[in-house]
């Protein structure tokens, strides 16, 4: 079987697929964490892997940036290949002051003013929940592994380069941080029924204007997927 967007045979996608936006950090992934990883997608580039992580079964399969990227695989994941839970994994720039870089964020709530789930569904909520069940193994793995968390809601931007001031939005909604994939993912799981939540990694802050460095970077990633790995059942 496949779909438009994704050659994989229906048994070469786990149950469980995190969703880093990038397919080489998908590649890392797997090479990095994955016990008898196999590659299962190279159409687009958009790189999955399918291994094991201390005998569970997992697939990493990235999302290409923004809502509609992360819309079609997630779509075609949920509804084509059964999978029953998604967890991103990405970056994002913090609106508040006590973020710090490198900081990890598990979001409560995305609020956007993306229509996605209007032209999938007609509905017309502008913030949809994390999954709590998620959520929970989320912050209990990041507390077995001595790592601190925050959480709190994001804000889902369809424009990297914005020039108009989105402090409304973001005080409105308590938003600590904005991103750019997971309204599209959580509308998804909404539409099919299934569990979707997301961990991110605080990339730059965009009201002290810090950015990270590429090896720091690393090494902060690495702490949010070994939370994610720790956390799939
Ligand atoms: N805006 C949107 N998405 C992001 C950002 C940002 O500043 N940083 C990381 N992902």
């Amino acid at each position: 079987m496949a779909t438009p967007h994704i050659e994989s045979a229906k048994e070469d996608i786990a149950k469980t697929v995190l969703m880093p936006g990038d397919p080489l950090r998908a590649k890392f992934i797997a090479e990095t964490y994955l016990e008898n990883y196999r590659c299962v997608n190279t159409v687009r580039n958009m790189l999955a892997y399918t291994g094991f992580y201390k005998g569970k079964e997992v697939t990493v399969f990235a999302s290409g940036m923004g809502n509609p990227s992360m819309g079609i695989y997630s779509y075609e994941l949920f509804k084509d290949y059964d999978v029953e839970e998604i967890i991103r994994i990405g970056s994002c720039g913090a609106f508040k002051k006590e973020l710090n870089l490198y900081d990890i964020l598990i979001v409560d709530n995305s609020y956007s003013t993306s229509y996605y789930l209007t032209e999938l569904n007609g509905d017309t909520e502008k913030s949809l929940p994390g999954n709590e069940e998620i959520n929970e193994r989320l912050a209990e793995a990041a507390t077995s592994l001595g790592y601190g968390y925050h959480s709190g809601n994001v804000y889902c931007t369809d424009v990297f380069y914005n020039y108009v001031n989105i402090d409304n939005l973001r005080d409105f909604f308590n938003c600590y941080a904005t991103e750019m994939e997971t309204f599209a993912l959580f509308s998804n799981a909404r539409e099919f029924n299934k569990k979707a939540s997301t961990i991110l990694t605080v990339s730059d802050n965009l009201i002290t204007k810090e950015e990270t460095t590429s090896e720091e970077r690393e090494k902060s990633f690495n702490k949010m997927i070994e939370i994610a790995l720790e956390a799939i059942r």
